[in-house]
């Protein structure tokens, strides 16, 4: 099966913004659809925007950030990575809440383009990847 990985920065919304238990909502119900889709990855909430990054078969990627990109609960999805992948970043997480690392902010800054996006998009994924695993 080819795997693609897609990665996707928004304007968190409303409640959604700040606070634990919106966060909480939404990685129950993506635990359990992606799950069921062999989806994986993780979300970070940092400064009221998201990050997040989900892997897994195009069709099921692809219907996911549809119903993901129609939620009223972040708006100005914008898609900065999205490329075919050998192997899963994060196989044990059908989605995981990470904390903010610095790479974030880093990223965030960046405009997601050119070299200087790509190599602060290396450096928080290689930050996220040990935060996922040591969570186990
Ligand atoms: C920032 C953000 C990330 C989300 N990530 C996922 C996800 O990875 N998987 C998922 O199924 N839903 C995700 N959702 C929730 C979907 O938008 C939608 O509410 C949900 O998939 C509906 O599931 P249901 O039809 O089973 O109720 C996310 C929502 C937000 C706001």
């Amino acid at each position: 099966m080819a795997l693609f990985r897609v990665v996707y920065v928004s304007e968190a919304a409303g409640p959604a913004a700040s606070g634990l238990m919106p966060l909480v909502d939404i990685i129950g119900v993506s635990d359990r659809n992606n799950r069921r889709d062999q989806l994986t990855g993780v979300l970070m909430r940092h400064d009221g925007r998201f990050l997040q990054v989900l892997e897994g078969a195009r069709v099921d990627l692809d219907r996911t950030l549809a119903r993901v990109r129609a939620d009223g609960r972040h708006s100005g999805l914008r898609i900065v990575d999205d490329r075919a992948v050998a192997a899963r970043m994060f196989p044990d997480w059908a989605m995981a809440r990470v904390e903010a690392t610095p790479g974030i902010a880093h990223f965030l800054a960046s405009d997601f383009e050119g070299t200087d996006g790509e190599a602060a998009l290396d450096r928080l994924l290689a930050e996220i990847a040990p935060a996922a695993a040591g969570a186990v």
